[in-house]
């Protein structure tokens, strides 16, 4: 099946002024690579390899000078402009003549993923063809988030967009595997009172034709928000401690492409070469060194 990503990167990142003033909060730093790797990163995780990145007027040429067309990693980047931030929906339709008809997933450029099995749980969403997949996160904070209520047998009752009194702590977080309808359902949602076309409303579209799958992603993983000046600390924190004990790292885009096979070792080896003055290049070098077969 050929799923497409979608990658939304835009918005002004008003609560992170003013880290935010001038540049997009997705090319802050998250420990030891920019926040963009991690939602690229997760998509190829997922063998998605047709990716369209959309981001602000202001941003997309950074974005652009970043990432390239996404060759040197074996994928393909495309990008598109949101003229102004008008919720998590419209990048559907943005994203619809890319999308060409294909089944899609959509993720959000600051949520990061991380947990053995992941794979797994991205690719199964995956291969599910009709319909669309959320997952449900819990959290402490669930007001800040679009929830999830089940009822007694675990099914799902209803989503709701940032309850004042939340009645669940199972948060819907920002990845979302849609069937080829989406563009279409997208073009249905009106404006919330906040004035965006409202994922929620796109999933609640789903749940309503019988078609919404909720996978839970439970202890053991970790999906952390990076929209806030304590919530970025903390995930910058996650990975140096998790990359220090196990010398691997989180989100390297060259390394996955290599594991999966879509770039040579030779590939690899050019990029290393290109960054041999700091640790990063180092690790790159390291893992074609090694011929230890490992999972990613
Ligand atoms: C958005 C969605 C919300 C979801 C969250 C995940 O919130 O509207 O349902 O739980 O992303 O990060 P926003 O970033 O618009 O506050």
């Amino acid at each position: 099946m050929n799923r497409k990503g979608i990658i939304l990167a835009g918005g002004s990142a008003t609560r992170l002024y003013p880290l935010t003033n001038v540049i997009s909060k997705h090319l802050l730093a998250v420990f030891d690579k920019p926040m963009i790797y991690y939602s690229i990163t997760t998509l190829m995780l997922a063998n998605v390899r047709d990716i369209l990145l959309i981001s602000s007027p202001r941003d997309i040429e950074l974005f652009k000078n970043l990432l390239g067309d996404g060759g040197k990693w074996g994928i393909k980047l495309s990008y598109a402009i949101q003229p102004s931030p008008e919720g998590l929906a419209q990048a559907l339709l943005i994203a619809k003549d890319f999308l060409d008809g294909s089944p899609s997933v959509l993720i959000l450029g600051d949520n990061f993923f991380y947990g053995d099995g992941i794979q797994k749980k991205l690719l199964d969403a995956s291969n599910r063809e009709k319909g669309a997949t959320i997952f449900g996160y819990r959290v402490n904070d669930p007001e800040r988030y679009g929830i999830i209520n089940m009822d007694n047998n675990g099914m799902v009752k209803e989503l709701i967009e940032k309850p004042i009194n939340p009645s669940s702590n199972l948060a819907i977080t920002g990845i979302y595997f849609y069937d080829a309808e989406a563009p279409i359902y997208a073009h249905q949602i009106t404006p919330s009172p906040r004035g965006e076309l409202e994922i929620t409303d796109l999933n609640k579209s789903y749940l309503d034709r019988n078609e919404l799958y909720v996978e839970r992603l439970g202890r053991g993983y970790a999906w952390l928000d990076l929209g806030t000046h304590e919530s970025l600390l903390e995930a910058n924190q996650f990975v140096q401690t998790i990359e220090h004990r196990q010398g691997r790292k989180i989100a390297c885009p060259e390394e996955i492409a290599y594991r999966k096979k879509w770039i040579t070792k030779e590939s690899l080896k050019i990029l290393a070469e290109s960054m041999l003055k700091n640790s990063y290049g180092k690790y790159l070098l390291q893992i074609i060194n090694e011929f230890e077969y490992e999972d990613i």
